[in-house]
């Protein structure tokens, strides 16, 4: 059946008022489609701004944030419409150059909207995102990056403003490695006058393809996979024409899945080389996993090890896998210490999983977390979308029944968790709250 998403939900649709009843204990077993990587699909919704025409972008995963992008598109007058995870974008006729607080808030990922505003039509008016649930997220190196490009960007009454700007060509180092900001300045420096480089640039799997995506259109960025991006900015860029990657967190969110249920199951269309992180981390508490061509075969152990972690930029381990990783040690033999080296608050899952019975002690940007022979149900609340990941699989060994409130925050981010579970044989069922 299709389904025309070209006037996505609001905020306050039905879907934000369910929440998961899971009960604990039965075994996994199957295979699982995974999705198009939400990380991916965001930057190259946005870049299609950068070129007059009708865009075809195929396996767009079907979420809350994406839905949210094409509404920032339509608002400033992209034409789109999303069936069968094949979303068309139509920019002929962009005519504003605003993205509202409205929709910036409920998705940070609204500033890609920015650079791609500037690099085509010389003017953007896009809110600041404001802060997130687990503290601050800067948008510093996005504004100055685009002003080392000739911006002069101004802050008025909340709101990042541009106009009459014309791109050139420049050199910019990140001091920190920011997936977003490395995706915004790639996307601005293709349509500017003369060569960008890009020092210190993130290599996560999102940004490689996101220039691949471009480079395909006839933009000129070369050393992607590389710390550094020389950009040549050219006069005008064609359609996108793209296929979606597979999600990564996705793909690492179900062999954690398989490693705390002790289950088998085999993840299909997905991209082992993104997960080698996690996938080594998981071998390491004790999973068997097959990695083939565009599927992994995961077999959990009876109990996993205790492991270390330490998240870092890509090719490290993924802050977006710490909350996940953190419920598979909760009832791990042994103590495992995990930290935090990118969101030094990401911990809003802990005490959740305490409710739950977890033992973790947190100091600072590291959580202690003494593996529990059980966990026991209780009513739990999902506070963003990979917290609302770990709780489920907690909830998934949990004894008893277990509540998972808010759970738009899944939603965001997981194309059907509750149904690809249950197709695994789990015992979930979405209720209206
Ligand atoms: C992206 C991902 C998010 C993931 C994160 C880190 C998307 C839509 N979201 O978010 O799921 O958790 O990467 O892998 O792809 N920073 C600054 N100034 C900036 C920008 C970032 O100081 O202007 C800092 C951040 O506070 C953080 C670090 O850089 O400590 C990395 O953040 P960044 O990679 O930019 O995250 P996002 O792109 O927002």
């Amino acid at each position: 059946m299709t389904r025309d998403y070209a006037i996505a939900e609001p905020q306050t649709s039905k879907a934000s008022m369910d929440a998961l009843l899971i009960q604990g204990g039965s075994k996994l077993s199957g295979r699982v489609a995974i999705s198009g990587a939400k990380n991916a699909a965001l930057p190259v919704m946005a870049a299609t701004l950068l070129a007059r025409g009708v865009h075809t972008l195929r396996n767009v995963p079907v979420l809350a944030d994406t839905k949210t992008m094409a509404r920032v598109l339509e608002q400033l007058g992209a034409r789109i419409t999303f069936a069968d995870r094949v979303c068309t974008i139509d920019t002929t006729a962009v005519k504003s150059f605003e993205a509202p607080y409205d929709l910036v808030r409920t998705m940070r990922a609204s500033i890609y909207v920015l650079g791609p505003l500037i690099a085509r039509f010389g003017a953007a008016r896009v809110s600041l995102p404001g802060g997130c649930a687990w503290g601050p997220r800067p948008v510093n190196l996005h504004i100055d990056g685009l002003d080392a490009m000739g911006a002069r960007l101004e802050i008025e009454h909340g709101y990042i403003v541009g106009r009459d700007v014309r791109l050139r060509g420049t050199r910019f180092s990140f001091d920190v490695v920011s997936v977003g900001a490395t995706a915004q300045l790639m996307m601005a420096a293709t349509l500017a006058e003369g060569t960008t480089t890009l020092e210190n640039v993130a290599l996560e799997p999102d940004v490689t393809e996101l220039g691949r995506v471009l480079n395909a259109c006839g933009a000129r960025i070369e050393g992607l996979g590389t710390r550094r991006l020389s950009i040549h900015g050219v006069k005008e860029l064609k359609p996108i024409q793209t296929t979606i990657i597979p999600d990564r967190i996705e793909t690492a969110t179900f062999m954690a899945a398989a490693a705390i249920t002790g289950s088998t199951i085999t993840l299909e269309d997905c991209e082992p080389l993104d997960v080698a992180a996690a996938l080594h981390k998981l071998e390491e508490a004790g999973c068997e996993i097959l990695p083939e061509a565009k599927e992994i075969t995961v077999t959990g152990p009876r109990r996993a090890s205790a492991v270390n972690v330490r998240t870092a930029p890509f090719p490290g381990f993924p802050t977006d896998m710490q909350a996940q990783m953190l419920a598979v040690c909760s009832v791990a033999d042994g103590t495992s210490i995990i930290t935090d080296t990118i969101y030094l608050d990401r911990f809003t899952h802990v005490p959740e999983l305490q409710r739950l019975g977890a033992d973790i002690r947190l100091e600072q940007n590291t959580a202690i977390v003494k593996g529990v022979d059980r966990l026991q149900a209780a009513p739990v609340m999902a506070t963003d979308i990979r917290a609302s990941a770990a709780l489920v699989l907690a909830a998934l060994v949990a004894e008893g029944e277990t509540r998972i409130s808010r759970i738009y925050h899944l939603d965001r981010g997981y194309e059907a968790i509750d149904r690809k579970l249950a197709e695994l044989g789990a015992k979930i069922q979405r209720v209206r709250e």
